[in-house]
């Protein structure tokens, strides 16, 4: 168990194609899950994948089983540690089309600041969790935006890359002057 060094920005080992995971429920899994772990907590975030502490391999950690102070109304994210993960944007309830929304987004690799970031608003993710059981969840809304932040480290792809209006991207002191820093993914 350990904090790890986060990479930032810049770093090559962030914009790789990260490798499957082919062998569960091993020590050395289950020590960089808690390092992963260790290191999203320590530094306050929603999220951490392994790509951003230089582990080349498919695994996020993501949620606190806490409320979000950002949405303080949406259901708690539960704490997940998700392998090989795939994600299916799904169609809105309302008129069967895909969803986009927007909303602040921040990154442990980048950090200091915050943009709008258009996401799918509801998605199916699947998985395996570090035993190999399988992970199979239909979510929307914070919980949604959350994985898909995660899992575009696996692919090399970083919030910035995702950003479409520059003008609503800036450093999180004065895009929010006055309030503790809300949490980075
Ligand atoms: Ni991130």
């Amino acid at each position: 168990m350990a904090v790890r060094e986060i990479l930032k920005m810049g770093d090559p080992r962030l914009l790789r194609l990260a490798q499957l995971v082919t062998d569960f429920d091993t020590d050395e899994l289950h020590l960089l899950v808690s390092d992963l772990l260790d290191t999203m907590h320590a530094a306050n975030g929603a999220g951490l994948a392994a790509p951003q502490i230089g582990v080349d391999l498919q695994l996020v950690v993501f949620g606190t089983g806490e409320p979000n102070p950002r949405y303080p109304e949406a259901p708690p994210v539960p704490r997940t540690v998700l392998v090989n993960p795939v994600i299916t944007p799904l169609p809105n309830l309302v008129d069967g089309n895909l969803l986009e929304v927007s909303d602040w987004e921040g990154c442990l690799s980048v950090p200091g600041l915050r943009a709008i970031v258009p996401r799918f608003e509801r998605i199916r993710y699947t998985g395996f969790d570090p035993f190999g059981d399988p992970i199979d969840r239909t979510v929307d809304g914070f919980h949604a935006r959350v994985v898909q932040h995660e899992c575009d480290h696996l692919i090399g792809m970083l919030y910035p890359m995702r950003v479409r209006d520059f003008s609503r991207f800036g450093f999180t002191s004065v895009l929010f002057p006055g309030l503790d820093a809300p949490e980075d993914d």
